[in-house]
């Protein structure tokens, strides 16, 4: 495998509104961004993704962009935009854009020029069909709900939405469109961008020409999965964006890549693939329900772990999937893949390491080094988020109680990610001076970077660690590049694994509140880390305490 810039670093992803408001409006922002920065360079963070900042409504916070050139007033000016740019440079850091491309918003010029004149050049930018009175022109379920299709204003045509309605798909079979695509990624990377995450990327290739599938839900629709399944010839699209783009300045790109089949992981990650990385997203779509949240099944250790394993056999040394334990649009991990009621410093602890210490790069949102768990909404009125709204209300129309609806959307909820950032236990998790736009989560006066600064024994301090091995000269190699080996696979509630290369280091993770004991194949040499404070072993023997979790060189 040719080595990369990138390969051995750590990733961090900021959700801008809700990182650090540094003038009071209660909406993070870049220069909040900009007085952080020694915070994650302290954590030992290289790459730091941001989800979209650009100028946007703000109907999918910022998905929905209205200026690709622009940054939102909101979030700041060009001008701050271009000094985080070089404030992490000096950092050694680099900063990744969000590449929105799927959609635009419909508050863009190219969709405002496509309503006065869709018959023109910009109307060949969307999906536009003609509209017929009692009749869609397919019966596709947008991803928050309803309809594909919305009437276009002032015309007599429709345009489609895959997302939200003031998300118009952009048509990408249409060379101009793309161009314009190249011509702006290619402008940001000029600016010393270090590359881009790439949202919703499988959506761009529809399967042509449009047309029904079988519906799956009362409302006569049907999930768009069934049209991507169709879709053939996406690579085409991918390769020339990289060629055209990426490639030329040895960028950094990580796809948000779901379904792909197989035999298709070397195109998308292999040696000069379509991206450098695409997140593994096989945990978090573990046990989803085409009927809706409330119908999703729990996740056990059990299942966890067979995901996590089948990942890594499915990549193998093909390529570098990027490592996450939630992202803006999840739950919080710990609230998620931990039983309930056992979600605690070790239990934290552990699942970190299990997952940072997979083959592939690690990425980490934005207070899950502090353990940040999920919030508790009293009412639907405290939720802000477009698709839990939409779930609440699936729920609800599947005949589901409020309060049930309700419980649906807070273990899946979006916004449990998205609540502000907890820095300290002043007002307002000392994220703004202002109102915050979110909900704080009450437990910050507990759960807060500035209570876990100086404790070693903070989750904090265990990531700094886990960063740290990553980097440590001696097992850089092995933890980079290193090959993973499944070991007691079929035991209940355990997870471990080797990563073999020039040191074998192996990972195991009691997953389960009582203890549970394993008999190592031979001594170990040191024990690289542990989340209590001790082990308690006899010969090879090791009684392991519950949710212990140990890195030991072999
Ligand atoms: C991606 C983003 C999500 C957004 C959607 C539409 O899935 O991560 O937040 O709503 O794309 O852009
Ligand atoms: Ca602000």
């Amino acid at each position: 495998m040719t080595k990369k810039w990138w390969h051995d670093k750590v990733a961090y992803q900021i959700y801008p509104k809700s990182f650090y408001d540094s003038n009071g409006d209660g909406i993070g922002d870049i220069p909040g961004i900009i007085s952080k920065l020694d915070y994650l360079k302290d954590l030992g963070v290289d790459i730091v993704w941001l989800s979209p900042c650009y100028k946007s409504p703000l109907a999918d916070q910022g998905y929905d962009i209205s200026d690709y050139y622009d940054i939102d007033p909101r979030f700041g000016t060009m001008e701050d935009m271009d000094r985080l740019i070089a404030e992490a440079k000096k950092r050694d850091m680099y900063i990744l854009m969000d590449l929105v491309v799927n959609h635009c918003s419909d508050e863009h010029e190219w969709f405002k020029k496509a309503c006065e004149d869709p018959d023109g050049k910009y109307g060949n930018f969307f999906y536009l069909r003609d509209k017929k009175e009692g009749e869609l022109p397919t019966n596709w379920r947008s991803y928050f709900g309803g309809s594909c299709w919305e009437d276009l204003p002032g015309t007599n045509k429709q345009y489609l939405h895959v997302f939200h309605k003031k998300q118009p798909d952009l048509n990408w079979e249409n060379p101009e469109l793309r161009e314009e695509v190249y011509k702006n990624i290619n402008w940001w990377l000029d600016k010393g961008l270090g590359g881009f995450r790439i949202d919703a990327i499988i959506n761009i290739k529809k399967a042509l020409p449009l047309h029904d599938y079988e519906p799956d839900r009362d409302d006569g629709l049907c999930n768009i999965k069934k049209m991507l399944e169709e879709a053939q010839g996406i690579g085409e699209f991918l390769g020339e964006m990289r060629d055209r783009t990426f490639k030329k300045y040895d960028a950094f790109s990580v796809g948000e890549v779901f379904n792909e089949k197989e035999e298709e992981i070397p195109d998308f990650i292999g040696e000069n693939g379509y991206f450098s990385s695409m997140f593994d997203f096989n945990e978090t779509i573990f046990g989803a329900s085409d009927k809706g949240w409330y119908d999703s099944a729990v996740i056990t250790p059990d299942d966890y772990k067979k995901c996590c394993f089948e990942t890594q056999a499915k990549i193998g040394n093909i390529g570098f999937v990027s490592n996450i334990i939630e992202n803006h649009d999840e739950p919080r991990g710990v609230s998620r893949y931990i039983p309930e009621g056992d979600c605690c410093t070790e239990s934290k602890k552990m699942l970190a390491a299990l997952n940072f210490m997979l083959r592939g790069l690690p990425f980490i949102y934005q207070g899950q080094e502090l353990g940040m768990e999920n919030v508790h909404f009293n009412s639907i009125d405290e939720v802000d988020d477009i698709s839990s709204l939409d779930e609440y209300q699936v729920a609800l129309d599947a005949g589901k109680t409020p309060e049930e609806a309700l419980q649906a959307v807070r273990r899946f909820s979006r916004d449990n990610a998205r609540t502000p950032m907890q820095w300290s236990a002043e007002e307002n998790a000392g994220f703004t001076t202002g109102t915050p736009w979110l909900k704080v989560n009450p437990n910050y006066t507990e759960i807060n970077a500035a209570a876990q600064e100086n404790d070693p024994a903070s989750v904090r301090s265990f990531y700094k660690e886990l960063i740290a091995l990553r980097k440590n000269p001696e097992y850089k190699e092995t933890v980079v590049y290193g090959s993973l080996e499944p070991v007691w696979e079929d035991r209940h509630n355990l997870m471990a694994y080797y990563r073999k290369g020039d040191k074998t280091l192996l990972v195991v993770g009691n997953y389960q509140r009582e203890e549970q004991q394993i008999t190592l194949p031979g001594a170990y040499k040191k024990v690289l880390l542990n989340n209590y404070p001790d082990i308690t072993e006899d010969a090879q023997t090791i009684t392991l305490k519950g949710y212990q979790v140990l890195i030991l060189e072999m």
